[in-house]
């Protein structure tokens, strides 16, 4: 039997999470995006044996990974395989009420995007699938094949800021009409052929984000937990929603904003330091928000 592969993704602002978050002994935690398990682990230890960690990911194979991982840990950790907007229906499946802390790392996990086989980067060829959850929905090459001009327009100028959001969708619709799009460097040497390039980033990079946000419906499942913890975190429990992107901060200061529901912990999110910067390139977006429920 081979050997357990090591997680790559190094989990971000760990020492913020611990001390915002502040998990004790004996609490019931949520982790909503377990990813390689990073900060499960963390928290899970500090439930010590008599806690209880439920831990969700939308992928499987992100779950399998954390497996051994979170195996070390003497608390008690149940592992689902879920969309955090689904957390309730969870909860109540597993007859608990409320709990005293969620977490939520969002985006994906460098595992991922390093699978070429899931389609979500430009830099390795691969199929053009960009789903977290392989097992359901449509994927970028359903979308590039099959949305109207203008809605691809409005994709790639809302969740990538694109500038140019139109002549992209243009130039794919024209291409589809002959060819469909397969592969991941199939569309960014589309966008590669009518983007120029500034700087380093490559001119693909903007269009596969806008298009991983569409395909998972990732605003639109933060929206829905959002709009759940206030009944899932029990008074004085505490939530924390690490983003990457303004689209998401936005949503999480504006729920935690909420008179008598929240109370902010912090008022500015916190980013990662120089060193953290340094090691973890990922953590530069990052940005934690905590907030305590009322
Ligand atoms: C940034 S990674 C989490 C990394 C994790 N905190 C760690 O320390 O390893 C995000 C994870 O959340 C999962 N994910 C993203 N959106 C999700 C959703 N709506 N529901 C459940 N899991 C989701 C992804 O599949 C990915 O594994």
């Amino acid at each position: 039997m081979s050997a357990p592969r090591e997680p790559r993704h190094a989990p971000v602002l760990v020492a913020d999470v611990l001390r915002l978050l502040d998990p004790q002994p004996g609490q019931t935690w949520v982790d909503c995006t377990v990813g390689a398990g990073g900060h499960s682990k963390l928290i899970a230890e500090r439930l010590t044996g008599t806690g209880t960690l439920i831990g969700l990911d939308q992928d499987p194979t992100m779950l399998e990974l954390a497996r051994p991982r979170l195996a070390e840990v003497p608390a008690k950790i149940t592992l689902v395989h879920a969309n955090f907007d689904q957390l309730a229906e969870v909860l109540a499946n597993l007859s608990i009420g409320t709990v005293d802390g969620v977490l939520a790392d969002l985006g994906f996990a460098s595992d991922q995007i390093q699978a070429a086989g899931r389609g979500f980067s430009f830099r390795e060829d691969g199929p053009l699938d960009m789903r977290l959850d392989p097992s359901t929905g449509a994927t970028a090459a359903d979308m590039v094949n099959t949305m109207s001009e203008g809605g691809l327009a409005d994709v790639f100028y809302e969740y990538g800021e694109e500038r140019l959001s139109r002549r992209v969708a243009r130039k794919i619709v024209e291409r589809r009409t002959t060819k469909p799009f397969a592969t991941t460097a199939d569309l960014a040497n589309i966008v590669r052929s009518c983007v120029p390039r500034s700087g380093s980033i490559d001119p693909a990079t903007r269009v596969f984000q806008a298009l991983r946000i569409a395909v998972n419906d990732e605003l639109g499942a933060l929206d829905r937990l959002l709009a759940a913890l206030s009944r899932i975190v029990k008074p004085g429990g505490r939530a924390g929603i690490i983003s990457f992107h303004s689209l998401e901060d936005r949503r999480v200061k504006q729920a935690f904003r909420t008179a008598n529901v929240w109370e902010p912990l912090n008022k500015k999110p916190v980013e990662a330091g120089e060193e953290e910067l340094a090691h973890n390139p990922r953590s530069r977006s990052a940005k934690l928000r905590v907030a305590v429920r009322i």
